[in-house]
């Protein structure tokens, strides 16, 4: 891919996040399953993650909403004057109506078009990346991206599912994008990829079975499998090679980059690619010890977070990025 040049530009106008109150702390997990605060904390950072209220007939709808809600609050703008909804999930409510028809039902944004896409946990950055295309073509002047999933339905929080329920929570998190008259603004780079034949290391399996070779296990239905010593080893390659492939496509180094809002999915996967780039804890927000691993939630939440402390700020570059099942990988990068 080449840079980026367009006619018109695109500003991250605001953002939002919202997140369910019940906090689900590795001392409650003790008393679920056969675990501990100390092997949890060492092997993913993580000390707290977030639970959805289980009687709530639509959490993921509900927390896309408010988050949605917040973003255009933050924005400036009342819901009837946003132009469509992008929704990144793969826990949608059901498998229709969308989480975006809902959310722009709850909001009041009219009769606008609105759908969810699904790419597990990098959701969030490709659909900034194909939100931004929507608008610098001249579409839509602005558009509600959301990020949101309530992934803990689908964890087994007995000791045959510890391996992964450890790892989840539930969170939601949304930029609007909005046309700028600035053509500075907006998206320089971006990459998207997948590979389907990783597919066993991390899903979830449904009645259908289109995944297991074996014998079903009733255990293991619509409940989330995952190698993570498999996701562990493709995340830590991964990482570091989109951060550079997007880089090379927009010609800039590491040292260019103001924030690398990456998804939380371990600690150490973040540390390692701090060291590799030599980044200051300052550029590279981990934030995994209060949510653990929200799939497409986490990137909107990290740069909800940095927002509302102030620390983003126009012109700097802000990259995002992603991994996970799929396998998916990608980063979207922009000139704020
Ligand atoms: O969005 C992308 C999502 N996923 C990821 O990025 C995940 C990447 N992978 C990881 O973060 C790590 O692989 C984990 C944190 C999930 C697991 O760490 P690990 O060092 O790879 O552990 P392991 O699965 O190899 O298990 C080591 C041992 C095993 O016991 P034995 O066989 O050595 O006796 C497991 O049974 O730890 C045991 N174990 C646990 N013990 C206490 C597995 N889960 C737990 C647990 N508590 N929750």
């Amino acid at each position: 891919m080449t840079p980026r040049t367009r006619a018109v530009g695109v500003e991250i106008a605001g953002s939002g996040s919202a997140l369910p109150e019940h906090r689900l702390t590795n001392a409650e997990l003790e008393t679920m399953m056969e675990t501990s605060d100390e092997w949890i904390l060492q092997r993913t950072g993580i000390r707290e993650r977030r639970r959805y209220d289980t009687s709530k007939p639509y959490p993921t709808t509900e927390l896309g909403a408010e988050a949605l809600g917040r973003a255009l609050a933050d924005a400036g703008m009342r819901p009837d004057e946003l132009g469509l909804i992008v929704c990144a999930t793969m826990t949608a409510d059901s498998p229709t109506p969308s989480v975006s028809c809902r959310a722009a039902a709850t909001l009041g944004c009219g009769t606008i078009g609105a759908m969810d896409i699904n790419a597990a946990c990098s959701g969030f950055v490709f659909t900034i990346s194909i939100a931004h295309e929507l608008i610098a073509g001249g579409l839509y002047d602005s558009v509600g991206v959301i990020g949101v999933d309530t992934i803990t339905r689908h964890c087994d929080y007995s000791t045959f599912g510890r391996g992964a329920a450890i790892l989840f929570g539930d969170a939601g998190g949304a930029l609007v994008l909005r046309r700028s008259d600035d053509a500075r603004k907006g998206m320089l780079a971006q990459a998207m990829h997948s590979d389907g034949s990783g597919a066993r290391s991390l899903y979830i399996p449904n009645g259908l079975g289109q995944i297991v070779d074996a014998e079903p296990d009733p255990r293991m239905d619509e409940k989330i499998q995952m190698n993570g010593k498999t996701v562990f080893k493709f995340a830590v390659s991964k990482f570091p090679e989109v951060i550079e492939e997007t880089l090379d496509t927009a010609g800039l180094r590491a040292a260019d980059i103001d924030h690398y809002v990456c998804h939380q999915a371990n600690s150490r996967i973040l540390e390692s690619a701090r060291e590799r780039f030599g980044l200051p804890e300052s550029k590279l927000r981990i934030n995994i010890d209060r949510y653990g691993n929200t799939v497409a939630g986490s990137c909107p939440l990290v740069f909800d977070e940095l927002k509302r402390e102030g620390r983003i700020e126009e012109g700097q570059r802000v990259m995002f990025i992603a991994f996970g099942a799929g396998l998916t990988w990608g980063a979207s990068l922009w000139q704020l």
